[in-house]
């Protein structure tokens, strides 16, 4: 049956970083609520994402209703998607999930919509099968209050949507537990994390090859090569450079990957020059979160060489700040590295980059990160 559309479910973590992660694997996209992302159907879309962290589920061939003012009952609902059901459900089992997002929608539970539309749609030739079903209904109650303690911008009027979930999807990344490896410290980033950077690095196009020049225990890199990806990794502490090694090779990634020592202004020496690189990376931060300089020299000294290495390269990274980011636009006034955020943005800029776009993540209630990403300055 020939799909009519697809709507990606984003994980209620970060819907914005959601949608930026959606952006950079599929290019522009259309946003119905800060959690759902519409994309016409094409067939590398489900190749694009499958490797992506923050998307929950895909669905497909989907309808909606937007509920501004009106009421709606639960019996009419079960009505709209009966009449879709008639086109677009293949005979077979099936059975339904409600999922509410944010408050939900005119107080309509998951149970009862679960229970009218199955009632309304089941037949001889579609029964309902709620253990074992040949296809999954999805319908989303999805109304505005969905917080994830990220400042949010996106429209969120109501609506009801539903359509058939993508089995073939594997859903929210978890990866492997960081405890689980080999070499494990403290610093090692979350895998969901990591995988999420190297996705918002796609977004000037497919990278040749993804380098990190403070690897720390090769978080980063690991998921570059489970993504198939070529993995340049380095730092300046050996112990740091054979961890990620012994890391790397047990992770089992089809991507190739090299692991040397080297401090992070002068990769562009060790790797040489190549074209297409996402350079992915979290810098060493200080003593003091987002108070203090110590690492502010040593992010500057691996942007110039990053940009002497690849010119047409991207930057994903993620840099300590003041967690007063978290409540809106960032200002320039906000404390980034020691620095405020304006001027660090121009220093950025002195080191070859811009900075394309820059998204909060709460740490704890003193410390927030900024992930930034810049495309080259000129
Ligand atoms: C925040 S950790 C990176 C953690 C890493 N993303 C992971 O998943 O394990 C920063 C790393 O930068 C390294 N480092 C500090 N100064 C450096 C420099 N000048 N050049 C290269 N690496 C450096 C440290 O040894 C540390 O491993």
């Amino acid at each position: 049956m020939a799909a009519r559309s697809l709507v990606l479910l984003g994980s209620g973590w970060h819907p914005r970083l959601f949608r930026e992660e959606c952006r950079a694997l599929l290019g522009p996209t259309e946003t119905l609520h800060p959690r759902l992302i519409f994309v016409t159907q094409v067939e590398s879309v489900l190749e694009r994402i499958s490797g992506a962290s923050l998307v929950d589920d895909v669905i497909h061939s989907t309808s909606r209703l937007w509920v501004y003012e009106q009421e709606i009952s639960a019996a009419a609902v079960a009505t709209c998607v009966h009449e879709w059901a008639e086109s677009f459900l293949p005979t077979g089992s099936f059975a339904v999930r409600a999922r509410r997002l944010g408050t939900g929608v005119c107080g309509l539970s998951r149970r009862e919509i679960e229970s009218e539309v199955g009632a309304k749609i089941s037949s001889d030739q579609r029964p309902v099968d709620l253990e074992n079903p040949e296809s999954e209904i999805v319908v989303i109650l999805a109304g505005p209050g969905d917080s994830s303690g990220h400042w949010d911008d996106a429209q969120q009027n109501p609506l009801i949507l539903w359509g058939i979930r993508d089995g073939s999807f594997p859903g929210t990344y978890v990866g492997t537990s960081p405890t689980d490896r080999p070499f494990f410290k403290p610093v090692t980033m979350d895998p969901r994390l990591a995988r999420l950077m190297v996705s918002l690095s796609f977004s000037r196009g497919t990278p040749s090859v993804v380098v990190d020049p403070f690897c720390g225990t090769g978080g980063i890199a690991i998921e570059a090569s489970l993504l198939g990806l070529d993995a340049l990794a380095s730092d300046l502490d050996s112990r740091m450079v054979e961890g990620t090694m012994a890391n790397l090779d047990w992770a089992g990634g089809t991507g190739p990957y090299r692991v040397e020592r080297c401090s992070a202004d002068s990769i562009h020496e060790v790797w040489g020059s190549i074209e297409g690189c996402s350079f992915v990376f979290d810098p060493p931060y200080g003593r003091n979160a987002w108070t203090s300089e110590d690492g502010l020299d040593v992010l500057l000294g691996a942007l110039s060489s990053a940009r002497e290495m690849c010119p047409d390269g991207i930057i994903c990274t993620m840099l300590p700040s003041n967690p007063d980011s978290l409540d809106g636009p960032i200002s320039d006034q906000l404390q980034v590295m020691g620095l405020g955020w304006a001027e660090m943005r121009s220093k950025i800029t002195e080191s070859g980059w811009d900075v394309h776009s820059a998204i909060p993540i709460r740490v704890h209630k003193s410390l927030s990160r900024l992930v930034v990403l810049c495309h080259p300055s000129d």
